[in-house]
This record gives C-alpha cells, structure tokens and sequence, in this order.
C-alpha cells in the first residue's frame, strides 16, 4: 500500500496513522541516508527549489546560428528531445533575461549540438558573456546558417516550431530538419552545478 500524505504541518509531511516507512528507506537509514521522505515548504526559500532542480541530471546542448554575419551561442541543459517524433519536435527553456536569444530566434535554422565530455571548458565558454565565446572552439557552419561545435556526439539542424511562455522561461519548440551523430563521442553530464562523465552501467534489454 502507498503512502498518503494527509497534510504538510512546520514543513513536514503529516503522514496517516499506520503508515509505515517502506522497508527499502529503513535500509537507506542504515546506509547513512535519509529514511522517511520529508517535504519541505520551499516558498520563501527559492534557492532550495534551485538546488533541487539541480539535482536532476541532464545533457548539455549548445544552440547556435551565424546571424548577420556573427555567431550567436546559447547553452541549454534544459534542452529535451523525444517530445514528439511526427512531427520531429525538440524543446528548451529559456530564461526571459536572455539577451542572446532575441537575436537567436530570428535565425531561420538553428544548430544544436549536445556537447560531447570534452566540451566541460567550452560549455563554460560559451555560456559566458565574454565578446568571442567561440574563440579556440572549433565550429561548422551550413550554408542556412546553422552553426555547430565540433566533436558533439549529436547534432541537429532545427527550426523554431513554437514558443510558450512559462514563468521567467520561455518554452521553446524546435522542429528537426536533419540530424547526425558520432557514437564514438560520450555526451557531457550536468547535474548539481557540476559537469559530469557518464559511467555505464548495464544496457537496459
Ligand atoms: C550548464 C549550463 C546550462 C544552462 N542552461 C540554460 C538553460 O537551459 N536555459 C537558459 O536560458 N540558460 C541556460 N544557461 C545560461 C545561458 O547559457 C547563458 O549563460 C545565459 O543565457 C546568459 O547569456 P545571454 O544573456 O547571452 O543569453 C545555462 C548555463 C550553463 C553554464
């Protein structure tokens, strides 16, 4: 039987009477970890919600197009694909502060390449507000614009199919036109402010 939460009361979850911890959290205490799931009240503590965002992980995409003649760079870890497959639909969030995707969203293709493990000092870089975020990166350019970093293990070559706004972010829909890949290339891991390798583990059947 499930837990059911009957109230939060000093920001601690209230459980109902003859709920027990399931078995695997009273092995977790062993473990040093928490046992019970506690829900916390975040509302006037933004920076717990933050740090708990933070901790789910996610890959690195860098989203760029030459536009009038200069490359613009934004880097997304909100960035998402298999949200539909017909038609081919990405997404990332951005944040209603952005000053380069104003001039971003007005290229008529945009390149993402999900950065590969070799790209941690690049995705700093180009997250940067420094003048040439892409000095020292080695790029492609399509003849539409399109601009991708070098030794990504996937990229695509989309266009902007819709835009949503969602609190301080923009939900941005990108439609993919053609894509490519580089098995040989593991993809960087964001995840608790932290860029991060992936360590496989066992393939799922
Ligand atoms: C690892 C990482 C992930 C990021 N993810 C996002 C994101 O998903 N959405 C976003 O709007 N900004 C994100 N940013 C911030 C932007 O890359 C950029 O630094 C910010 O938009 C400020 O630059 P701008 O004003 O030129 O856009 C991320 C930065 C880093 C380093």
């Amino acid at each position: 039987m499930g837990a059911r939460i009957s109230g939060i009361a000093a920001g601690v979850v209230v459980f109902l009477p003859g709920w027990e911890p399931p078995r695997l959290a009273r092995g977790a205490r062993r473990a040093g970890r928490v046992d019970v799931m506690e829900l916390v009240d975040f509302e006037d503590d933004p920076a717990r919600l933050r740090s708990t965002f933070a901790l789910f992980p996610s890959g690195v995409a860098a989203l760029s197009a030459v536009v009038e003649g200069r490359p613009t760079v934004l880097v997304a870890s909100s960035f998402q694909v298999g949200i539909s497959a017909d038609p081919p639909l990405v997404l990332f969030a951005v944040q209603r502060t952005s000053r380069s995707w104003p001039v971003l969203r007005r290229a008529g293709r945009i390149g993402v390449s999900v950065l590969g493990e070799v790209h941690d000092a690049a995705a700093r870089q180009l997250a940067s507000r420094a003048d040439d975020r892409f000095r020292g990166i080695p790029t492609t350019t399509l003849p539409n614009g399109a601009h991708f970093v070098q030794g990504a293990p996937v990229w695509f070559d989309t266009s902007v199919h819709g835009e949503f706004p969602a609190g301080d972010h923009d939900v941005v829909l990108l439609r993919v036109h053609a894509l490519g890949t580089d098995p040989g290339a593991e993809p960087l891991v964001f995840q608790s402010s932290t860029f991060r390798s992936l360590v496989p583990r066992q393939p799922v059947a």
